[in-house]
């Protein structure tokens, strides 16, 4: 499967978002990866709906939405209306996810379930048909620039081996300390959508940063 850059804008410069987002579609990332934080599913706060609107005026990329926040169906017709392509909400957050992945089919978006690194990926098996993607974190959710965990890519394999197994071309996507060696290592074990945010925005060099990540 072909490699998908998606930049994680809470590395961004915020103060001049616009240039950023343009230098990010410059670099050649395919997505833009939009991460929201509601200060109680994870220990903290980053942006929402207003910002996610004025991006989508900004930008025709496809953006990418991450939602940590607790009991997420309750915003998924706010994330759509206001300009995601792809919805991405946690297993973990109280929502029953059956019922969230049809909302955000509803509107025409992509869905996607998110696991935490110390979520078996088995829990979310019964879900694989009807999604679009599955993110496995590879860091806790909540903060940008921490340190990849190593355990995680074993769920990403054994996730690549059951999507395989049912036929499905699922895309996988990781998140969390993403660089280029951590990156060869996703990739390999069966990861096609790079989350990347610090690794990413550090760079002097955008593009050189995003085919870092291709291989
Ligand atoms: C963390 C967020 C990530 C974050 C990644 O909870 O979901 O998208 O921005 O940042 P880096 O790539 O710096 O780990
Ligand atoms: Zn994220």
């Amino acid at each position: 499967m072909k490699t998908i850059i998606s930049p994680s804008i809470l590395s961004a410069d915020l103060c001049n978002l616009g240039n950023d987002i343009r230098r990010t579609k410059e670099a050649g990332a395919e997505y833009l990866h939009f991460d929201v934080m509601d200060g109680v599913f994870v220990n903290n706060i980053s942006y929402g709906i207003p910002v996610l609107q004025a991006v989508r005026r900004n930008t025709d990329m496809i953006i990418d939405v991450h939602l940590m926040i607790t009991d997420p169906i309750r915003y998924i017709k706010e994330f759509a209306e206001s300009g995601a392509d792809i919805i991405t909400f946690h297993s973990e957050a109280g929502s029953d996810i059956a019922e969230t992945v049809k909302l955000i089919h509803s509107y025409g978006k992509k869905a996607g379930i998110a696991v935490k690194p110390n979520t078996p990926v088995s829990d979310i098996y019964k879900y694989i048909a009807d999604v679009d993607m599955i993110l496995i974190m590879t860091v806790e959710p909540g903060f940008g620039g921490q340190g990849f965990i190593y355990e995680t890519v074993d769920k990403i394999r054994e996730l690549r081996k059951y999507a395989d197994s049912l036929g499905k071309e699922l895309d996988i996507q990781v998140d969390g300390g993403i660089n280029a060696e951590t990156a060869a290592i996703v990739r390999e074990a069966g990861a096609n959508v790079i989350v990347a945010g610090s690794y990413f925005y550090k760079s002097a060099d955008l593009s050189a940063a995003a085919s870092s990540m291709r291989g």
